[in-house]
């Protein structure tokens, strides 16, 4: 395996202390089994996190990636496999689940593995239609008087093009269901909004015309358990595919916590204002939320505005902020997933680090659109200091060569005293990891650290 892997140095810590806690994989051994569902940088990301527990024994992760094979035990199993998961959970003695992509969210899975009687990080596929659900969301926010950009919801893209006639250019065009971060257009003119309106995902299903804001954008995920919200710390991501934020919308090119735009002192207010209303809200509807909820932010001339909720940790936020939360995450994941979050955070308050992070995305040819894969990976042994390969989409061929498995490959992750640091640590790691194909961001947090 040497050489294949990069950060050998990050795990060596990660596997002596596992050896310490389980000298054999034992079902009965103290601490918490935990299965984590998916396979990208943000599961990879929680893997870690919760690898780096006094109160861990064991982790799961299905499918998980080459990566995460490297101190969790992946299993090839599709994570929506229900009756496999029922299965698993009993004869692996799983204490803590947690549902990492928003797929896996709106099919229920979590409801699913919540029969089991675990703790389970993950709302119900009812409350996290403020996800999956675009037109659903602007419902709840007006409910909940949280402010917002004006949109109106259509049929389909045949009634939303009859009404842009009413319209005035610039218009965002958004499918309303789950798009992998893709189903937004920022149109300029109308003409740009009828195309959208006429190519996929826009032009099948129910549809958002939505009024552009202009601001700068925040990411904010939050801990909720019911009507109780924690803030965890504020992030900026950077979603369109080039520099100067140029091209089309992706998944994330790259992500930085902490930020100017919402300092970490901010977070809690501003969870208060504009993420508590809508947990407030379900919870009255019948359909509490448990998990993570996530709103995309942006800070206008008139103030605050939510864009969207999702309801799971972002990718690639959770990959900047989950190195920022201290103390045992694995005990906090566990209390907010059997229900006992406020009683855990009065014991033991949340806290950020005040070190700085900076991700980069390593992507693989030609993504956001069909990306190219199968290229083998170089250079993960030779990250410099302070910085670690958070694995996306990378799998093994059948030499054991780890290879570009889709579009998101590698998230290089550094840190630093100051944003300036982590950015330039990110941006050396990352010309070292090298695949045929492979395009970066160079502009991941510039402005930050102009500003900063
Ligand atoms: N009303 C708006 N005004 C200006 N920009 C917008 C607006 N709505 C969306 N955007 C831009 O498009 C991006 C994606 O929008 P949104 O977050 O609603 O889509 P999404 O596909 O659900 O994204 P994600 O992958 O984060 O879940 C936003 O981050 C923002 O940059
Ligand atoms: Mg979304």
């Amino acid at each position: 395996m040497k050489g294949l892997f990069g950060g050998e140095a990050v795990y060596k810590k990660i596997w002596e202390q596992r050896k310490q806690r389980s000298p054999r994989r034992s079902a009965g051994a103290p601490g918490l089994n935990c299965l984590v569902l998916g396979g990208g940088g943000r599961e990879y990301a929680i893997a870690w996190r919760l690898a780096n527990c006094n109160s861990v024994t064991t982790i799961d992760a299905v499918p998980g990636n080459a990566g995460l094979s490297l101190f969790t035990r992946v299993i090839d199993q599709s994570p929506d496999n229900v009756s496999w998961l029922d299965e698993h959970v009993l004869a692996s003695f799983i204490d803590l689940a947690i549902v990492g992509t928003d797929e896996l969210v709106a099919a229920g899975i979590g409801d699913a593995l919540r029969r089991s009687g675990i703790s389970v990080v993950g709302p119900s596929k009812d409350a996290s239609k403020v996800e999956w659900s675009k037109s659903f969301a602007k419902e709840l926010m007006a409910e909940a008087g949280i402010p917002t950009s004006r949109s109106e919801s259509f049929a389909d893209a045949g009634a939303a093009k009859e009404a842009l006639a009413h319209w005035r250019a610039p218009v965002v065009v958004k499918a309303d269901g789950l798009a992998l971060g893709k189903g937004v257009t920022v149109a300029r003119t109308l003409e740009e909004a009828a195309e959208a309106l006429a190519t996929p995902p826009a032009n099948s299903g129910r549809v958002l015309l939505e009024e552009l804001l202009e601001g700068e954008e925040a990411s904010l995920q939050a801990l909720v358990d019911g009507e109780v919200v924690v803030a965890l710390p504020p992030a900026r991501d950077h979603k369109r595919a080039h520099d100067g934020d140029t091209g089309p919308n992706t998944g994330g090119m790259g992500a930085f916590s902490p930020t100017v735009v919402l300092p970490d002192d901010q977070a809690q207010a501003v969870a208060e204002e504009l993420i508590a209303p809508i947990a407030a809200a379900l919870a009255k509807r019948g359909t509490p939320y448990r998990g993570v909820l996530y709103a995309g932010l942006m800070k206008t001339a008139a103030g605050w505005r939510v864009l969207e909720y999702n309801a799971r940790f972002g990718d690639p936020e959770a990959e900047v902020t989950l190195p920022r939360i201290e103390g045992d995450f694995a005990k906090l994941l566990f209390a907010l997933g059997e229900g006992r979050l406020a009683e855990y955070i009065a014991a033991e308050p949340i806290r950020f680090s005040k070190r700085h992070y900076v991700d980069v995305v390593l992507c693989a040819e030609n993504y956001p659109g069909p990306p190219k894969t199968g290229m083998p990976i170089v250079g993960l042994d030779r990250l410099p200091e302070n910085v670690l390969a958070f694995h996306g989409a990378t799998k093994r061929n059948a030499t054991g060569d780890v290879v570009v498995g889709g579009g998101r490959v590698m998230h290089i992750v550094a840190s630093g005293d100051s944003i300036a640091e982590a950015r330039d640590r990110a941006y050396a790691g990352a010309e070292r990891v090298s695949f045929e194909g492979k395009f970066y961001r160079s502009d991941i947090a510039q402005q930050e650290v102009a500003v900063a």
